[in-house]
């Protein structure tokens, strides 16, 4: 008789167990999907990326005012995922001419596309315009001066939403905080180019005021933060006659490691709604819309990245497990000290050796996860780190002409893939040969 055992690997969104001695994710096997798709290789559950997406439509509703959610696309944007977004019934942030292709080349409807950006270009505004994105939100003056020009030459209208900095500290990594007081997003609500701006929407006809737009950071844990930046953003819109849309932005934490304790999105939902609703009732103030834009908490969690172990290093101080990827498919580490659990695929339960997880770049800096307890391994085993699914993907890079991982969805045991991994002919299909021209 079999004997079959679950142990319920860890507490997370992505659903890794042990069944027996394997994996799975959504029932497929790791190690199967490794076999089969190579590595290193970045899975996504599909049914955790629409259950994340259904909890936000769900919850994020209001009695009072109209309500939207935006997926921000820079967490990870492929033609698969704009499609599932799209069928979910969200909108879509996008914040270049690139991420507005992606979203082009999935069918979206480009008047639920919101395109963000501090520092947009003539050509990409002109594209925006040209396929009719429904909204723009605006980062500075000169911006709304080159979007009214461009509008006029097209005869197109267009709504914007002002970016405000409103100087909330979320208490996140400084690279990922953006309404400190010295950020390069957003205008100061009480300064002068925000005045020039209002001013501005007055005498155009090509461009129409829908309202506001905050965003205080990325990977927020408190939702005493939020409040303040509800707070803040009320307080601006008391100055508009007509009620205005009210666009929060995103950046709500996930778990990477056990440390981190996410709100969970039903929770978060109903606390913003509330809370606006509150703050509109304390000021009588009416609001048309209030948007929110996640994208960390819609993919995080529902992504991991699977790895075949190669060499293990034992040094005085330490021991390797070196991995076939690393630095190239997840910058976070690196960039911002990041932190992730990770397991051995299929080496059960018992984990006896503290170990350094190390990627294959040329860069002392390229670790993964540093000082983790795991379980013994040997090459050719897998290695799984958890919570890969936002900025793993969209932050890879061909440093050392790495190739960029396959990216598969999976789903109730089967898997399809929907980013093919780069080859080595891809690295050099933009190298050419090029004419000498003078330019003297
Ligand atoms: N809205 C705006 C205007 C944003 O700038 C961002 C993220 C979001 C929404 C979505 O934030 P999320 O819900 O994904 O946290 N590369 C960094 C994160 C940079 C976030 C940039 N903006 C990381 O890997 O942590």
């Amino acid at each position: 008789m079999q004997f079959l055992f679950v142990v319920y690997l860890r507490l997370t969104n992505v659903q890794a167990f042990f069944y027996g001695s394997n994996m799975k994710i959504s029932n497929a096997d790791v190690n199967r999907l490794a076999d089969k798709f190579g590595t290193p290789l970045y899975v996504y559950d599909e049914n955790k990326l629409a259950d994340n997406m259904a909890a936000y439509i769900n919850n994020f509703q209001s009695q009072n005012f109209k309500t939207e959610v935006l997926y921000a696309s820079k967490a990870f944007s492929c033609v698969e995922m704009v499609k599932l977004v799209k069928n979910c019934g969200l909108s879509l942030d996008v914040v270049s001419g690139g991420e507005l292709y992606v979203a082009q080349k999935a069918g979206f409807d480009m008047s639920k596309v919101y395109f963000h950006g501090n520092n947009k270009s003539a050509q990409e505004i002109d594209y925006a315009l040209s396929v009719g994105v429904g909204t723009i939100i605006i980062d500075n003056f000169q911006e709304l001066q080159l979007i009214d020009k461009l509008a006029k030459e097209k005869n197109a209208v267009v709504k914007v939403l002002f970016r405000l900095n409103i100087g909330v500290d979320a208490h996140t990594h400084k690279y990922i905080s953006t309404t400190l007081f010295e950020s390069k997003f957003g205008m100061m609500p009480n300064g002068r180019e925000f005045k020039d701006c209002l001013v501005f929407i007055t005498n155009t006809k090509n461009i129409v005021f829908d309202g506001l737009h905050c965003h205080i950071g990325s990977q927020v844990f408190e939702t005493n933060a939020y409040k303040l930046a509800i707070d803040k953003m009320v307080a601006v819109l008391k100055q508009f006659d007509k009620p205005l849309t009210l666009n929060i932005g995103g950046g709500f934490g996930v778990r990477y490691t056990s440390e981190d304790k996410p709100v969970p999105i039903a929770e978060m939902c109903k606390t913003l709604t509330d809370y606006t609703e509150q703050a509109l009732a304390n000021n009588r103030l009416k609001i048309n819309k209030l948007l929110i834009e996640p994208g960390r908490s819609i993919v995080g969690e529902a992504g991991s990245t699977v790895y075949t172990i190669g060499f293990t290093k034992k040094i005085p101080t330490k021991t390797f497990y070196f991995v076939d990827g690393g630095m190239t498919d997840n910058i976070r580490p690196a960039l911002y000290q990041a932190k992730y659990d990770c397991d051995v695929v299929d080496k059960g339960n018992e984990k006896t050796q503290k170990v350094t997880v190390a990627g294959k770049c040329c860069e002392s800096g390229d670790l993964l996860v540093e000082d983790i307890l795991l379980q013994e391994a040997q090459s050719g085993d897998r290695l799984i780190v958890y919570t890969t699914g936002a900025y793993g993907y969209s932050m890879s890079s061909n440093y050392n002409k790495a190739t960029t991982p396959a990216v598969v969805f999976v789903k109730d045991g089967k898997a399809r893939e929907v980013v093919r991994r780069q080859s080595y002919a891809d690295l050099v299909s933009n190298d050419v040969d090029g004419d000498y021209y003078e330019f003297l």
